[in-house]
């Protein structure tokens, strides 16, 4: 087996020259690190980036972020999807201040005994923010390290095969650069499809790229096939306010305030009025189809259809249940990206409204 010793330094200095100027990579803060890895979970660096500037803007240090509001926090990361990444996060700094004074375990036992901080988080916070030699693996590594060492057949499915061989890898002097060397590479250059590999610092070392196989790894691990559902959305406005519902608690985007919605996996059109009746007491008529749309969030793929609606009674006064906001109040909600697709294409002359 081959060694890490020839590919440290040319990658690492590869890294140094030509990583992208990220707003984390300019901290040594753990808890500013550990915002930006959970971010960046499932999320593309693009993405993050404005939400996470406006997040350390809200929350510069992590007793800010400890005490807030959790309807501010999910506020803030309305859009970034996978909501319980947002609710673990300020749970977690709960924990730290409590148990930790503030300040981030150095060990991985302990960071691992913050709630919603799993391996992944934990090495990445640590290796990067105080140098403990923790690998990590992500989906950029697992491919980078695939198609660098040639890696397939059974006994590479398994995550705990990758972990190991990033763990032997790994730069022990340099564990944050080592490792976010491996996902930048992953990111930029040792791309899924059309690898950049005349740029790659490792192509003289790379297995797959002289078998001619790089596009072909690393092989699939069991994927889901993602499930097509239909959201039909109940739009109810009055003097220029639209009715919000919270939704329950629930790992899937739990209390937070949408347009009323109810959706059916594959199977045609829900019976919106008797499914809104059921589950928020709402006793409205849907009329005119006013917009549709398509929307894809983790394993589903979503047609959407909002219909404008008339209320035949008015749901009680209950702020925690249900609300009355004019489109731009939205900002400042935690509020699915379906409903803000929707709220900003009100307005619109053209009906039905094409959602983007
Ligand atoms: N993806 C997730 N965390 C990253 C990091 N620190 N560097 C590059 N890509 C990443």
């Amino acid at each position: 087996m081959k060694t890490a010793g020839p590919l440290r330094r040319p990658l690492i200095e590869w890294y140094r020259r030509h990583r992208r100027d990220l707003a984390w990579r300019r901290t040594r803060d753990p808890y500013r690190i550990w915002i930006s890895e959970v971010m960046l979970q499932q999320t593309t660096v693009k993405t993050v980036m404005p939400y996470y500037e406006a997040f350390v803007a809200a929350f510069p240090d992590l007793p800010s972020l400890a005490g807030a509001a959790e309807e501010k926090v999910l506020a803030l990361w309305s859009g970034l999807g996978y909501y319980h990444r947002a609710r673990n996060l300020h749970r977690g700094a709960r924990h730290v201040l409590e148990r930790h004074r503030g300040r981030f375990p150095r060990t991985l036992e302990a960071a691992l005994a913050v709630p919603g901080v799993g391996l992944y988080t934990a090495s990445a916070v640590l290796s990067i923010a105080h140098g403990v030699p923790l690998p990590v693996v992500d989906g950029n590594v697992r491919r980078v390290l695939a198609r660098l060492f040639a890696l397939r057949g059974p006994e590479w499915r398994a995550d705990a095969a990758f972990y190991n061989k990033a763990d032997e890898l790994l730069d022990r002097q340099a564990p944050g650069d080592w490792n976010q060397a491996l996902m930048e590479l992953g990111a930029t250059v040792c791309l899924p499809r059309r690898p950049a590999c005349p740029a790659c610092p490792l192509r003289a070392h790379c297995a797959a790229l002289a078998l001619g196989i790089a596009e072909q790894l690393p092989e699939g691990r069991a994927r889901r096939a993602p499930v097509a559902v239909t959201v039909a959305a109940a739009l109810v406005e009055e003097g220029g306010r639209v009715l919000l519902v919270r939704r329950g608690e629930g790992r899937l985007m739990g209390r937070m305030w949408e347009v009323p919605q109810t959706s059916l996996e594959a199977r045609g059109l829900p019976d919106l009025a008797r499914e809104l009746k059921q589950r928020h007491g709402l006793d409205l008529v849907p009329g005119k189809l006013v917009a549709r749309g398509r929307h894809a969030i983790t394993f589903r793929r979503i047609r959407l259809e909002a219909y404008s609606s008339r209320l035949r009674r008015r749901p009680p006064v209950d702020p925690e249940r249900f609300r009355w906001v004019r489109p731009e109040e939205i900002a400042a909600l935690p509020v699915s990206s379906i409903t803000r697709k929707v709220l900003r294409g009100l307005g619109s002359p053209q009906l039905p409204l094409e959602l983007q």
